[in-house]
This record gives C-alpha cells, structure tokens and sequence, in this order.
C-alpha cells in the first residue's frame, strides 16, 4: 500500500532517521530526511513529498510551526507528528493544523504503516475534493463567462440589426414608421409612439405609433403633465415616468419630436421595468433615425436644387421648339396616369415624374436644321436625330442623384421586342418607366399635326399601337393604354 510513495521524514536524531527510513524503504517508499526544520523547507519547495514524519522537537524551529508551513506550501502533503513524550497542547494545536496523526515514540512499526496508509487514505480524499472543488469553480466560472458571453452576443446582433434597418432604408421609406417599429420589436414594447413637437403651440402631435392588442386607446396622461414640460426646456436625457420611457429626437440640438415606450407587461401581469439595455437601445435606434432624417432633409434641399436645374432645361427645350414642349406635356400626362393603371412603385412614379417632361432632353443637341426640318428626314438626318436618347442621358447623368432617371432616358426608344436604341435591349429588360413613355410619345406623336404629316385620329392611333403590341410594345402596357385613352385620358390635348 506504501509502494512508490514518497515519503519525508523529519528528526534530529539521526538514528531514528536511519532506522525509519530503512524501515520504510523496506516497504518500498521513496525516503528523503531532514535533521533540521530549515532544511525541511526547502525539500518541501524542491521536492515531490506525499507523507511526512515530523519530530516535533527541532533544533531550529518547533515541528508545529514546521507542520504549518509545510501545509501553506502544499496542503495535500499528508503529515504525522511525532514526539518522544505527550503534551496536549501541542496535539491539540498540531491536530488543528491539519495533521493526520500524532505518533508517540516508541511506536510500533505496524502502528506506522497503519497511521500513514489512514494518513495517505485521507490525502487522496482531500486531492478529490480539491479537484471537485477546482473543476466546480471552472464550471462556474465558464457559466458565468458564458453568459456574458451570450449577452454581449444579444447586444451586438440587437446593435447590428438596429444598424442595418437604419442602414438599408430607402429615401422613399418612411423613416418615423420604421423607428416606431424598430423601438417596439427591440424594447418588447405593448405600445410605442413619436410625437413630432410643435413648438410654435409647445404641444406634442401624434404622428406615429404601434400598439399590442390589449393597450389601452386612450391617450398617454404623460403629455399633459408640467413635469413633461419641464423637461422639454432641457431635453439632453431620457425621461421616465412609471412604464414609460421618453427619447427626445434632436436634430442639431433642435428637438423635433419624442419617442414612447411602454414595456409589454408579462405572464404574471407585473410590469417589467425599463432596464439600462433598454436605454441603451433606444438612443442607438433615436441616433439613427436623427442622422436618417437630417439625410433626408439635406437630400430634399439637394434635389430641390437640382430640380430648378432641370426646370431651366425643360425651359431651354421649349424656347426652341414649341412642338416639344406641349409634346412633352402631353407624354408627362398620360405616363404617370398609365404607371398608375400598370401599378409601378411609388418609386418608379417619382422617377417617372422627373423623366417624362425631359424625356426628349438631349434633342438640345440637335441642330435646328434637322430638328425643326419641316421635311421627313434623311437616312443621315434621323440617324443624328436618334443619337438625342444617349445624349439625354449624358446631360441628366450630370446629377448624381438623378442617375435612374437617366437611364430611362436613354431606354425610351428601345423595343419590346429588341429591334430599338440605342442598346437594342428587349422585354422586361427595359425598364418600366422607359416602355411606358414609349407608347404615350408615339401615341402623342401620330395624334399630332406635324409640319410633314397630318394628325391621324384617336382611333387610327390605338389601332396602331394595338399592332405593336408585343413587337414595339409591351403587350400589358398597350392593353393598359387603350382601355385609358378610350376613358378619355389621352394627355388633355
Ligand atoms: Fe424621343
């Protein structure tokens, strides 16, 4: 049972250091000595020790002060006292400094074996409590790491998908919509408004808001309390009265409107309070929506300006020709009636908008001799006259934010069926807007008196157009079209 174990003993006496180890050396232990506590110590630091055998009579130190440090430097090292007479006091004290056992000299050799494998036996109990000890602090340790883990994990995917909301809006969504929907599903909200803030009145003006199905309708008491006011003179921070938590959204340091959040009660019908996450989150999703909202506005100051621009072409066009511009009316008219017969996006109407009374905007550089030609023109002639669709585009492209409605100025004299220019592109490859102006300009153009053609009638036109469909047109424009024109919407001519 002793075999292989390493075993330090301790004594003045050299003989009985002798007759120990020889004894235990028998049983197949490991035996190193000291003859002093000093040198005890150092083998304890230097040397791997299971058991030791202390006297506790020492030159230098007593063996109960040695017996203490020994278990400071490593606590699972077994140790037995041993002394030559019996004092209380010191088996009390070394016992309460965690020795095994306490031997009185002369002992038996037998008693030995037996004191040291009980000794040995409690040892290997203390190293699995240990290992149990350390493994249930690892495990708790890990849990607790692995909880913040998971929650930080939860925060950022909230952040980053708050973020990417914001991020990925268009110009045409609505972006106070899309806050209040955002700050309802992040807070588990049972009801969450923006009020847009009049100033002028001091009085907050519903604009947007989504509730659960069992809020209440009624109005929120919060607004018209003096305390709300009083924070609207200061509105730096959140404001929080019972469940509901106030966001001021400002746009450079100007308050423009608050958002509210009241917390989902839960299954026990206790109201949950706001937390920090809560705070966190919402001024996360009211910086976002601010920074969205002054893009907005410099957009709209942009595209103001850039639409006075394009006024002044549509001006430039018409001083030349007054054909084009009643023409470009016209088309204008009957485009966006037919986007809304075909159901295009509120998207593709604003471009379409844009684009139509320009469509013919690169006929700028087309020399008034081909232009204003009375006569049909020659093969050379028209071949400059269609080059105007690519030269629209060049001169539209010029604006950055009007790059769509470029394109479709070059795509309006493309072809259903791929047979037009300039790039000979069929079908839906086209875009919607451009196979709608198609149709309208030829529609406008054949019901027109020009200078070398006479106006043919309404009927004649649709007919037409009708033999185009699928070739020239596209088929579920043209049905669209003809059902329009014959209710009399045919551009006010
Ligand atoms: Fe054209």
């Amino acid at each position: 049972m002793l075999e292989g174990k390493h075993v330090l003993v301790v004594d003045d006496n050299l003989d009985i250091i002798v007759a120990l180890s020889d004894f235990l050396e028998l049983n197949g232990c490991k035996v190193i000595s000291a003859t002093t506590g000093k040198e005890a110590i150092e083998l304890v630091k230097n040397e791997k020790i299971e058991i030791a055998i202390l006297d506790v009579r020492l030159p230098d130190i007593n063996g109960v002060t040695l017996l203490d440090i020994i278990k400071k430097e490593n606590p699972t090292i077994a140790v037995i006292m041993m002394t030559g007479y019996s004092s209380h006091k010191d088996i009390i004290d070394a016992m309460k400094k965690g020795a095994s056992d306490f031997l009185l000299k002369p002992f038996e050799y037998d008693n030995l074996i037996m004191v040291m494998i009980r000794a040995l036996r409690e040892r290997s109990l203390l190293i699995e409590k240990e290992s149990l000890f350390k493994n249930l602090e690892d495990k708790k340790k890990i849990e607790l790491l692995n909880r913040e883990l998971q929650s930080k994990i939860k925060e950022l995917t909230t952040m980053y998908n708050i973020s990417n909301q914001f991020n990925t809006l268009n110009i045409y969504d609505d972006v106070y919509d899309k806050m209040v929907n955002i700050a309802y599903d992040v807070i588990g909200a049972s009801l969450c408004r923006f009020y847009i803030y009049d100033s002028s009145s001091g009085e907050p003006i519903l604009f947007k808001e989504k509730r659960d199905a069992n809020e209440d309708l009624a109005e929120d008491k919060i607004f018209f309390t003096g305390e709300l006011s009083e924070w609207i003179r200061n509105p730096k921070r959140y404001f929080l009265k019972d469940d509901i938590m106030v966001l001021p959204i400002m746009i450079k340091g100007e308050l423009i409107g608050f958002l509210t959040v009241k917390k989902k009660r839960n299954g026990l019908e206790v109201i949950s309070t706001h937390q920090d996450s809560d705070l966190f989150f919402l001024k996360l999703i009211g910086e976002k929506a601010s920074s969205q909202i002054e893009n907005r506005i410099l957009y709209e100051s942009l595209f103001d300006n850039v639409f006075k621009t394009h006024m002044s072409l549509i001006t430039a066009i018409n001083k030349r020709d007054s054909y084009t511009e009643n023409h470009c009316k016209r088309v204008n008219d009957m485009a966006l009636s037919l986007a809304e017969k075909v159901g295009l996006n509120n998207i593709e109407k604003d471009i379409l908008r844009v684009v139509a009374p320009v469509h013919d905007l690169g006929k700028i550089g087309v020399p008034d001799e081909i232009l204003l030609k009375p006569d049909k023109l020659t093969d050379v002639e028209y071949e400059i006259m269609k080059n105007h669709s690519i030269l629209g585009q060049e001169i539209l492209s010029q604006f950055e934010i009007l790059s769509r409605e470029s394109v479709i100025i070059r795509n309006h004299h493309e072809r259903f069926d791929g047979r037009g220019y300039p790039d000979g592109i069929s079908g839906e490859a086209i875009p919607a807007c451009a196979r709608i102006i198609a149709i309208c300009d030829t529609f406008d153009a054949m019901t027109t008196n020009r200078p070398y053609r006479r106006a043919v009638s309404i009927e004649d036109a649709l007919k037409e157009i009708q033999m185009c469909s699928g070739s020239q047109f596209d088929p579920i424009m043209v049905e669209a079209f003809v059902k329009m024109i014959l209710n009399g919407n045919h551009g006010n001519k």
